[in-house]
C-alpha cells in the first residue's frame, strides 16, 4: 500500500479531500498530518476515523525535525500539501504566522520528500488559491499564464510557496503539480470566511458586516467538486504544470449575502426581508482584491473536469449543513473565536 501524506486534513478543504481519498481508494494509506490550530478540528474527520488506511499525525509543519522523522520513518509515496493559514483578515494583522506555515513549512515538506521520499516515482502536490495573480477588473479571469502578482499578506505567502515549489522541480527535477482554487463554499468552514460567519450571525440575529460597498466579486466552487479536482490532478496530472480551477460562478459579495439572507427566512420560518435587515456596511478591507475569476478550461480539456453541482443545489445544502450541526458551529464559536471577532469586527 502507498503512503500518502494529506497536510491540513483536520481544515475545510483537506478534510473533504481525506475522507475522498479514504473512501474511493484503498490502494492508498492516508497519512493526515495537521497541527490542529484554531482551524483545524478532528471532528471534520469523525466518521473515517477508524477507517483501516487511515492514520492522523499531530505535528507542526515548521518543525524540521518532526517533519524528517516522520519521512524517514515510513516511506512516503506521495504528499498533498493543504495545511496553510489561509484567512486574508487574519493575514493583515499577522502576517509571520503565514510566511512560518505557507512558505517555511511548505519548503521543510519539500526537503523531506526529497530527501527521504519517493522522488523518483511519487510526487509533491501544492494546494494553492487563485488570489495569487492579484485582482481583475470587470473583465477577464486569470489563466495559468497571468503573472503572479498578490496584494495581500496570504497571497503572497502563497504566491511565494508556488514559486518554491515550481523552483524544487526545476532545480531538483522534484515531481510536483500545482493547483490555484477559487473560493470554496460548503460544510465545516471555520467561520472567519464569508459565507459560516453570515450563517452564525442571521442565526444568532448579529450584524452582518459586509465589507466596503459589498461590490467585490468572487467566484464560489463547491468543495467537493474542488477535492474531486484535487483527485483527478494527483492521479492524472502532468508533472511541473499548474492548473486553475474554478466554479464559473460569480457573485458580489453583497448578492450572495442578500440571497443568504432570503433563504435562510425561509429555512428559520421569519418572515421575508428580517435577516437583510442585519446587513451592515463595515470598513472596508485593506488592499481588498476587487475581482477574482477562473478560467479552468486547461483542467477541463486536459483532465475532463468541470464542476457537478450547480450553485442553488450546493448553496442550499451548505446551509442545511450548518443550521443541522448546530454543535459543531456552537463548538468552533466558542472560546477563542469571541476573541477573535471582537478584535476584527468591534471597531469597524
Ligand atoms: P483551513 O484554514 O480551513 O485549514 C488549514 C488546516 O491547516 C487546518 O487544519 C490547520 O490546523 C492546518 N495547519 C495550519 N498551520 C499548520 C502547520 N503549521 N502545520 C500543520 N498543519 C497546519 O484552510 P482551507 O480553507 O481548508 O484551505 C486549505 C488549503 O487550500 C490552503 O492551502 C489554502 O491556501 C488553499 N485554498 C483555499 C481556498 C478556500 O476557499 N478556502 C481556495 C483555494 C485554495
Ligand atoms: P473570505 O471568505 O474571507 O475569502 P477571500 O478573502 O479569501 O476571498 O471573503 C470573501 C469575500 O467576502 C471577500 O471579498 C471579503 C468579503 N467579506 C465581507 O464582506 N465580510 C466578512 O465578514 C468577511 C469574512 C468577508
Amino acid at each position: 500500500m502507498k503512503n500518502i501524506v494529506i497536510t491540513g486534513g483536520a481544515g475545510f478543504i483537506g478534510s473533504h479531500v481525506v475522507r475522498r481519498f479514504v473512501t474511493l481508494h484503498p490502494e492508498f494509506h492516508i497519512i493526515n498530518v495537521d497541527a490542529l490550530t484554531y482551524a483545524g478540528n478532528l471532528e471534520n474527520l469523525k466518521d473515517i476515523e477508524t477507517a483501516s488506511n487511515y492514520e492522523f499525525v499531530k505535528l507542526d509543519i515548521t518543525d524540521a525535525e518532526a517533519v524528517n522523522k516522520l519521512f524517514s520513518d515510513k516511506k512516503i509515496h506521495g504528499v498533498i500539501h493543504l495545511a496553510a493559514e489561509s484567512h486574508v483578515d487574519r493575514s493583515i494583522t499577522n502576517p509571520i504566522d503565514f510566511v512560518m506555515t505557507n512558505v517555511v513549512g511548505t519548503v521543510i515538506l519539500m526537503n523531506a520528500f526529497k530527501t527521504y521520499g519517493d522522488a523518483e516515482n511519487g510526487r509533491f502536490y501544492h494546494v494553492s488559491t487563485d488570489e495569487v495573480y492579484g485582482t481583475l477588473g470587470d473583465d477577464g479571469k486569470f489563466t495559468e499564464s497571468t503573472p503572479y502578482d498578490p496584494n495581500s499578506p496570504y497571497s503572497a505567502s502563497k504566491a511565494s510557496s508556488d514559486h518554491f515549489v515550481r523552483a524544487y522541480h526545476e532545480t531538483y527535477k522534484l515531481p510536483i503539480v500545482i493547483s490555484n482554487c477559487s473560493n470554496n463554499y460548503g460544510s465545516h468552514q471555520f467561520p472567519e470566511k464569508l459565507i459560516p460567519l453570515m450563517i452564525h450571525n442571521i442565526k444568532h440575529n448579529k450584524p452582518l458586516p459586509v465589507y466596503g460597498k459589498g461590490e467585490n466579486i468572487r467566484d464560489w466552487l463547491w468543495v467537493e467538486d474542488h477535492a474531486r479536482a484535487i483527485e483527478m490532478i494527483y492521479l492524472n496530472g502532468k508533472n511541473g504544470e499548474t492548473y486553475n480551477i474554478g466554479g464559473n460562478n460569480e457573485w458580489r459579495n453583497i448578492d450572495l449575502v442578500k440571497k443568504l439572507c432570503e433563504i435562510m427566512d425561509r429555512k428559520l420560518g421569519r418572515e421575508a426581508g428580517t435577516s437583510a435587515q442585519l446587513i451592515t456596511y463595515v470598513t472596508d478591507r485593506k488592499g481588498h482584491d476587487f475581482r477574482y475569476a477562473i478560467d479552468a478550461s486547461k483542467l477541463e480539456n486536459e483532465l475532463g473536469w468541470s464542476p457537478t453541482v450547480a450553485f442553488d443545489q450546493g448553496f442550499d445544502k451548505t446551509i442545511d449543513w450548518y443550521l443541522e450541526n448546530e454543535v459543531w458551529l456552537e463548538r468552533v464559536t466558542s472560546g477563542a473565536y469571541s476573541d477573535y471577532y471582537q478584535s476584527m469586527y468591534s471597531n469597524r
